[in-house]
């Protein structure tokens, strides 16, 4: 018998409602871990009620029955805590530290069901200080860091880029200095908005190939573009900084193929990221953002590196079912389980209907209050630090992005001829790009990290 991937989870829940392991082992457990490898594979972590470790012959029992059902993808393992001698002590606790309760799972059921999911990133069983930002927070609350802010969506082409591309323009408008980073490795876009020509583009994939073999020979400095046209930035605007994911040339794929492949093997690349993040800071300095446009989904390279590089994450959702789905597990790993805090999350109810559009505002109100929900049960621990409903700066309490007319199609951000009609078609594209919804965008991420968006008027200042 064959079964896929996405079964495997149904498979062992139905292995602990056969009788014979529902009757005799089932009451001498607390919980079920279900471990998920890098390859697909189960094994099974089973944390017995105290004083009644299971029997072997029930052990037996539910291993034949996981090899039937799960077939080539029982990794054949069930662990179970060997008490205070226990050579596997530090896994376990690595195991009850990162796993998160599944789906199914219900608290008042024994027993407790468990997910780990173990990544591509190694690092999940490895590193526990999820959260590891290449400075702290402090730094970035006292001003002495820029704050690392990453654009996320689940879904693609919901206007995250421009998104990014309107935020980091209202701040250097607004005499913040602002670097972004293209960190959406597989489809980039971020150069191709201010540059005509992005050929020769090196970037963050590169970064990633030659510093490993190039060390200090090879300087960010050098490759680090800058973006000062007064069409876009206006008189007073600061100069932009940015760093593309790469030329985009025939070696491309090859060098994105070597870096999933990297990953794989030692998982340097979230530690890379890390690097090359610094090395930004200290070839820009002084900056106040560093905004990373970040592919959707954590399964990518560096999507796990994401959540826990940022200082604070944008969130970009839609109002469909398909979106919201995907959403929820983004934001229960912004929860960071792993760590006291959760990550600061700013919500973007993205292609939101235009302001003409009959029944906006129901839809408007269905993406709140959904958001509410989501939050209460997936970002909180405690309902007793959920903030009011009507906070207006609350994680949940999204930033309205509707569909603007004049940011349909093509987004250049610089003269494509020297002709007036394509001076006022840039004016135009300034203008709605840096128009009040993603005006308020930048003002709710200033306010997150306490700064005013009018830097000379800003603590930040
Ligand atoms: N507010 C908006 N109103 C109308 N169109 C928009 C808006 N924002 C972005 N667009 C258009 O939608 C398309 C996708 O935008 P964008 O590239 O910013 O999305 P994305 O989420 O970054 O996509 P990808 O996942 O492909 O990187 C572009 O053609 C852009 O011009
Ligand atoms: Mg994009």
């Amino acid at each position: 018998m064959v079964i896929s991937f996405g079964e495997t989870f149904n498979k062992v829940q139905e292995c602990f409602q056969e009788p014979a392991i529902l009757s005799q082992l089932t009451p001498n457990l607390q919980s079920v871990t279900i471990i998920r490898d890098v390859y697909g594979k189960i094994r099974l972590y089973l944390e017995p009620v105290k004083g009644s470790p299971p029997k072997e012959a029930d052990i037996t029992n539910l291993e034949t029955c996981l090899s039937q059902k799960l077939g080539s993808y029982y990794g054949k393992d069930i662990w179970l805590p060997q008490g205070e001698q226990d050579g596997y002590k530090a896994l376990i606790k690595v195991i009850t530290e990162e796993r998160v309760p599944a789906e199914w799972d219900d608290d008042t059921v024994s027993p407790r069901w468990y997910l780990l999911e173990r990544h591509v990133a190694k690092q999940a069983w490895t590193n526990k200080n999820s959260g590891n930002t290449p400075w702290k927070q402090e730094l970035v609350d006292q001003g002495h860091k820029p704050a690392i802010v990453a654009f996320f969506s689940f879904k693609g082409g919901v206007g995250r880029t421009t998104a990014l591309v309107a935020t980091s323009l209202i701040l250097a408008r607004h005499g913040h200095r602002v670097a972004i980073v293209d960190l959406d490795l597989e489809a980039p876009g971020l150069s191709t908005i201010f540059l005509s020509d992005t050929l020769d583009n090196v970037g963050v994939t590169d970064y990633l190939l030659e510093k490993k073999i190039q060390k200090s020979d090879w300087r960010l400095q050098n490759y680090l573009l800058s973006i000062n046209a007064q069409a876009i930035l206006g008189d007073f605007g600061e100069t932009l900084r940015l760093l593309p994911a790469g030329a985009v040339d025939r070696n491309y794929l090859e060098k994105l193929a070597r870096l999933d492949f990297q990953n794989l093997v030692d998982n340097q690349v979230p530690d890379t990221l890390r690097e090359m993040l610094r090395e930004l800071e200290s070839a820009a300095r002084p900056l106040d953002f560093i905004l990373l446009d970040a592919r959707a989904g954590f399964h990518d390279i560096g999507g796990l590196a994401i959540a826990d590089l940022s200082h604070a994450v944008v969130v970009f959702g839609t109002q469909s079912r398909q979106s919201w789905a995907g959403l929820t597990h983004v934001i229960r790993r912004l929860a960071r389980p792993l760590v006291q805090e959760q990550l600061p999350v700013l919500l973007v109810h993205a292609l939101a209907p235009a302001l003409r559009d009959v029944g906006r505002v129901g839809v408007l109100k269905t993406f709140a209050d959904q958001a509410y929900q989501i939050f209460q049960t997936n970002y909180y621990y405690e309902s007793e630090t959920v903030p009011n409903i009507n906070d207006r700066d609350a994680p949940f309490t999204p930033v309205v992005l509707p569909l603007l007319d004049d940011l349909r199609g093509d987004i250049a951000l610089f003269p494509r001829d020297e002709s007036p009609e394509e001076a006022s078609r840039l004016s135009g594209l300034v203008s709605a790009i840096t128009s009040q919804p993603y005006q308020e965008l930048a003002e709710r991420l200033c306010r997150l990290f306490g700064r005013e968006l009018d830097k000379k008027n800003g603590v930040g200042a």
